[in-house]
Parts: C-alpha cells; sequence; structure tokens
C-alpha cells in the first residue's frame, strides 16, 4: 500500500507566526499512520520550520532549487543548502516557475537529477493549461512533461520520485478538477508508468493540485490512482489544511 502524502505549498506566502501555529496544530498526535505531511516553505522559513517542527511529524519543503552545486548565481539556492536546512521534498516544474520564470522541460530535469542526488525527493509537477485541455490534448501534455524527466533518469532514481497532477486552469482559481476528471489522467499517468516498469507504476505516490480543500479533499482522495495532495491556498489556513490531512488515510 502506497504513503499517502499531503504536501501544502506556501508559495510566497506565510510568516513565522504561521509556522509557529501549524506547528501547534500538528503538535498533538492527528494523523493516519500511512499520511506524510510536508511544509512547503519559502527559504527565508526553512530553518526556522525546522525548529519550530520538531516535535511534530511535519516534514519540510522547498520550492525550487539551483541545479548548480555552488558559484555565482546571486539569489539562488542550492541542494545541499536546502539538505543542511532538513529539507526532505522539493518542487520541480511547478507551472507558476514554468509559466513566470522561464522553466523548459530541460530545466526541470537538471533540477530533478540534482535533488535525486542530494537525496531530496523532487515533486515533479505537470498539468495542462484550459487551452491544452479543450483542445482535447491533455494527455499528451501531462505525458510529455513527466517523459522529459523519467526518460533519461535511471529506473532506481525514477522510484525515488513523486508526481504530483496540478490542472493550471484549477490552480488558484477556486475550480477544482473534477474527482472523476483528476482520476482520469492520473490513472494515464500510471499507466504510462506501467509501461516502462510495473513496479514503478505500483510505488509511484501521485498527488492532486489544484484548488483542494477541505470540502472536496475527501471525494478526491478516494480516487483509487490519488495518493494525496499538493494544496496552495489551503495550506495557509491550519484548520483546512489539517481537516484535509485528516480526510487522507
Ligand atoms: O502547488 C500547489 C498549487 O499550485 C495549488 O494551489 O491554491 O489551487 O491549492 P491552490
Amino acid at each position: 500500500m502506497r504513503t499517502l502524502l499531503i504536501a501544502g505549498n506556501w508559495k510566497m506566502n506565510g510568516s513565522k507566526a504561521l509556522l509557529d501555529a501549524f506547528a501547534s496544530a500538528f503538535a498533538p498526535p492527528a494523523l493516519a499512520d500511512r499520511v506524510e505531511v510536508a511544509m512547503i516553505v519559502p527559504f527565508p522559513y526553512l530553518d526556522a520550520a525546522r525548529r519550530a517542527f520538531e516535535s511534530t511529524p511535519l516534514k519540510l519543503g522547498a520550492q525550487t532549487l539551483n541545479p548548480e552545486a555552488s558559484g555565482a548565481h546571486t539569489g539562488e539556492v542550492s541542494a545541499s543548502m536546502l539538505g543542511e536546512c532538513g529539507v526532505t521534498y522539493v518542487l520541480v516544474g511547478h507551472s507558476e516557475r514554468r509559466a513566470l520564470y522561464g522553466e523548459t522541460d530541460a530545466d526541470v530535469l537538471a533540477r530533478a537529477k540534482t535533488a535525486l542526488e542530494n537525496d531530496l525527493t523532487p515533486i515533479l509537477c505537470v498539468g495542462e493549461t484550459l487551452e491544452e485541455r479543450e483542445a482535447g490534448r491533455t494527455m499528451d501534455v501531462v505525458l510529455a512533461q513527466v517523459e522529459a524527466v523519467l526518460s533519461p533518469l535511471a529506473p532506481t532514481a525514477r522510484q525515488r520520485l513523486v508526481i504530483a497532477y496540478e490542472p493550471v486552469w484549477a490552480i488558484g482559481t477556486g475550480r477544482t478538477a473534477t474527482p472523476e476528471q483528476a482520476q482520469e489522467v492520473m490513472a494515464g499517468i500510471r499507466g504510462y508508468l506501467a509501461r516502462l516498469d510495473t513496479t514503478l507504476a505500483e510505488g509511484m505516490v501521485l498527488l492532486y493540485g489544484g484548488s483542494m480543500n477541505a470540502g472536496n479533499a475527501a471525494e478526491l482522495l478516494a480516487k483509487p490512482d490519488i495518493d494525496g495532495g499538493l494544496v496552495g491556498g489551503a495550506s495557509l489556513k491550519t484548520d483546512d489544511f489539517l481537516a484535509i490531512c485528516q480526510s487522507a488515510g
């Protein structure tokens, strides 16, 4: 049975006070055994988050990384720095990085490789735009994004990834994919993985992201190919996020 993962992506939001609020909300034992929860916070909060979350089951995530080990890259952060701050997960290929910062599939692959080499777990984000969905290209777009990263990796490296399906039209819009729409695409991703390797397909944790909230999480997470969520807006509210985590498992 796969682990369920709920990851909260704060994006460029939050505060140190909010870290403390999450530390209190998650201190009492409240999660089912097979549920793992990660908070993906802005870089400046990572070290404080590690301290604040010490007595909670919360794991830490970062929102991006630079593929180089070190050097003249003003403003960037390396994988080893993230490791030193106690980071477990790192997002690669989030649609906001692709759209706003021009990250290509090749950039996403480079980041995923560096993350893996540094014992971080990349959460590879993929998803189609509204135009692509309306043109009937959803599966082609999503599988091309998955393939661009998975196919150059060694089989043992592929097994260490998490994949998040986030339809771009559902991110921050309040317009969630229906559980059936999400399941259809995620079953398609798992089918692609099975063609590479059935063990890979069975073990891969697939997350849904896009306006997931306390009201719709249970129905999404009940689908057979949805193993968790990548949550944006609702991960900034302790009650909502805790409710999402409790509807998993
Ligand atoms: O990475 C999470 C994300 O992009 C979804 O954001 O606000 O729609 O839950 P949101």
